[in-house]
């Protein structure tokens, strides 16, 4: 399925993760405007510089990077002023970046609680709050928010992760319920386990174990990620709304 997202605006955070690269290949592939978002303004622009030479286009001008710890006062504000300053409009938001840590219960405390619900789910919620003012003005709108498996069955390990990907599940459906009616959507994407840097760490015989229980006997790749949100963001799946939906390979457990 050819997918057009031409003169659509996408914010991508954490465009310089396993998925985030994917995503944005995959955004501005399809003829999409991406602002890409990280802390490292280094990887930021290996990352822009990727996409022109290995793209099917050749278009800096199509490429926005700002480096920005999102964690920080005033960044979520900086970040989708500095789109609507340079491009007119916010059309797309993919809430992807995330701090992936694990920690028994017992061995976590309210510092990594609170560090855990900022990242993943308070930055989400302000971009999307501050991306929402321009999407009801142009009456059009997607937002897209990475969860994971981790948020849907409970994880050995994964207990304040996988807490923080929830509440953004729960959260995505009820911007889904305010703003419908100006054809703006709200999805989740919840990936199993996928072929990235934040799962290379994991030992061999976990990984065994884990490939073991996936029906597909394999760890999932981010471009396969990438095109199912790619698709969340197209006028194709405009009927799409309050959803996430998984991308797991049939793992459950
Ligand atoms: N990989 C998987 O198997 C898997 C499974 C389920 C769900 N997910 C979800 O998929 C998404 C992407 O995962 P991934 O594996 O690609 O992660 P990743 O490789 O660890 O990338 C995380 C991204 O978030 C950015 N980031 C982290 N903290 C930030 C901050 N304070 N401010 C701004 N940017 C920040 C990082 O950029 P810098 O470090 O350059 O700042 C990086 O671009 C996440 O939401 C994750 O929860 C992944």
């Amino acid at each position: 399925m050819n997918i057009n997202l031409n003169g659509r605006v996408a914010i991508i955070t954490g465009s310089t993760g396993g998925i985030g690269c994917a995503i944005a290949k995959e955004f501005y592939d399809s003829g999409a405007t991406v602002v890409l978002n990280g802390r490292s303004k280094e990887k930021l622009e290996t990352l822009a510089h990727d996409l022109v030479t290995g793209g099917t286009f050749n278009e800096p001008k199509r490429i926005k990077c700002v480096p920005l710890d999102l964690t920080a006062d005033g960044a979520t504000s900086e970040l989708v002023n500095q789109t609507v300053n340079q491009f007119k409009k916010v059309d797309i938001l993919v809430n992807n970046a995330a701090s992936i840590k694990a920690g028994l219960i017992i061995k976590t405390d309210k510092k990594f609680l609170e560090h855990m619900m900022l990242m993943n789910y308070t930055v989400p919620y302000l971009l999307t709050r501050e991306a929402l003012w321009c999407m009801k003005k142009q009456k059009w709108g997607r937002i897209i928010n990475m969860t994971s498996v981790s948020g849907q069955y409970g994880d050995r390990g994964m207990g304040v992760y996988g807490s923080s990907k929830s509440a953004l599940t729960s959260f995505a459906k009820t911007v889904a319920a305010e703003y419908g009616r100006y054809c703006i959507t709200a999805n989740c994407v919840a990936p199993g386990v996928i072929d990235t840097p934040s799962t290379s760490v994991m030992k061999d015989d976990y990984k065994s174990d884990v490939i073991e229980r996936i029906p597909v006997k394999r760890l999932g790749k981010p471009s396969e990620v990438a095109a199912l949100i790619v698709f969340l963001a197209s006028e194709r799946a405009a009927y799409i709304n309050g959803q996430e939906i998984a991308i797991n390979g049939g793992l459950y457990r």
